[in-house]
């Protein structure tokens, strides 16, 4: 594993950060829930120092799993921890929720869940634009007062919802989406990093379709992430992607077999704005075959080769 500072937090955190949306166990393939807090585990012990996770990943309950894994191990000094605020998970349907005394009511809830008593990062999920900046960050403010937040980050702002949330409270991270297959934030991301935020990627994997675990479309439940949040999933992105797995499985053949996804991973991870990449798995094999990309690093060949097929095939500029 190698590992980073993020940003100008003084944090020296790992380049994977274990994402847990699919471990909460709500809109991804459903996985025992012992094999899911084993997850966490193979993680931690495979050198990740950082997760993220969000009430809103099930309501509490991948929050509540993180916080019985490290409990048992004992960890709590060394991870560092992300959370949420500012975005409910209600019957289903996902509440933006921006107002001081939901933030309050969600930080002590997220303690309550994570068996902790400071969160190491606390990131508003999404801008809620019924509420001034003024009043959700004041709350924010309060609560690194009363020492239960120690960093603060916002995820899926724009640049201009960052300077104004940042009038009333630094800061110092960010977390958006990004992989081969989304590249749209990477001008956010290169402001971000040279301001001096920690740069988290999501979605590091396209949702797992740069694992090239997933060859055929097919239809997701509606309720499923790749049916409501990763559009790439349907035509014509997927088969466009199929065509950028084929250069992708003649570069993991040259390597001997090495695993599409940490091709994937790497070439986020080689970004300088990028601090950390999130990736979700829900399994020992898949987080270990994750953590195994930050042992090696992309040449600057193979790297060239991975962005020519990504302009021919994705961005059709070539
Ligand atoms: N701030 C936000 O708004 C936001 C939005 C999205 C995500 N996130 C965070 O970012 C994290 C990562 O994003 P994500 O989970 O949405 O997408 P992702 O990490 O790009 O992909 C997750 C998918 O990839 C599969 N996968 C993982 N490793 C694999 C491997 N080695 N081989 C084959 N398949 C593999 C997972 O399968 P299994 O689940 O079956 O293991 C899951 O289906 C989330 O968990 C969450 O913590 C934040």
């Amino acid at each position: 594993m190698r590992y980073k500072l993020f940003g100008n937090t003084g944090m020296e955190v790992s380049e994977m950060a274990l994402g847990t949306w699919g471990i909460g166990g709500a809109g991804w393939d459903d996985r025992p829930e012992e094999m899911r807090l084993d997850a966490i585990r193979a993680a931690v012990e495979l050198g990740v120092s950082f997760i993220d996770t969000a009430p809103a990943y099930n309501a509490g309950a991948a929050e509540k799993l993180v916080g019985q894994a490290i409990h048992a191990m004992g960890c709590r000094e060394k991870v560092i921890i992300a959370t949420k605020c500012g975005n409910d998970f209600i019957d289903g349907q996902y509440v933006r929720c921006g107002r001081p005394e939901n933030i309050l009511r969600e930080c002590g809830e997220s303690l309550t869940n994570l068996q902790t008593d400071y969160i190491d990062l606390y990131l508003i999920h999404w801008p809620d634009e019924s509420v001034p900046f003024s009043e959700t960050m004041g709350a924010i403010n309060e609560l690194k007062a009363q020492g239960k937040v120690r960093h603060v980050g916002v995820s899926n702002f724009s640049r201009e919802q960052i300077e104004q949330a940042g009038q009333y409270c630094p800061i110092e991270a960010v977390q958006v989406q990004y992989s081969m297959v989304a590249r749209d934030n990477e001008p956010l991301m290169k402001w971000a990093a040279a301001r001096g935020m920690g740069v988290m990627t999501y979605g590091s994997l396209g949702g797992g379709i740069l694992s090239g675990a997933i060859r055929q479309a097919r239809v997701y439940d509606p309720m499923d992430s790749r049916s409501r949040f990763y559009k790439h999933f349907q035509e014509p992105m997927f088969s466009r992607i199929m065509e950028l797995l084929k250069v992708m499985d003649g570069m993991s053949a040259a390597r001997g077999g090495t695993p599409l996804s940490q091709f994937a991973l790497n070439w986020a991870a080689r970004k300088d704005f990028v601090s950390t990449c999130i990736v979700g798995a829900q399994s020992r094999p898949r987080v270990a075959e994750n953590t195994a990309a930050f042992d090696w690093s992309l040449t600057d060949g193979e790297a060239a080769a991975l962005d020519a097929a990504i302009a021919q095939y994705l961005e059709g500029s070539a």
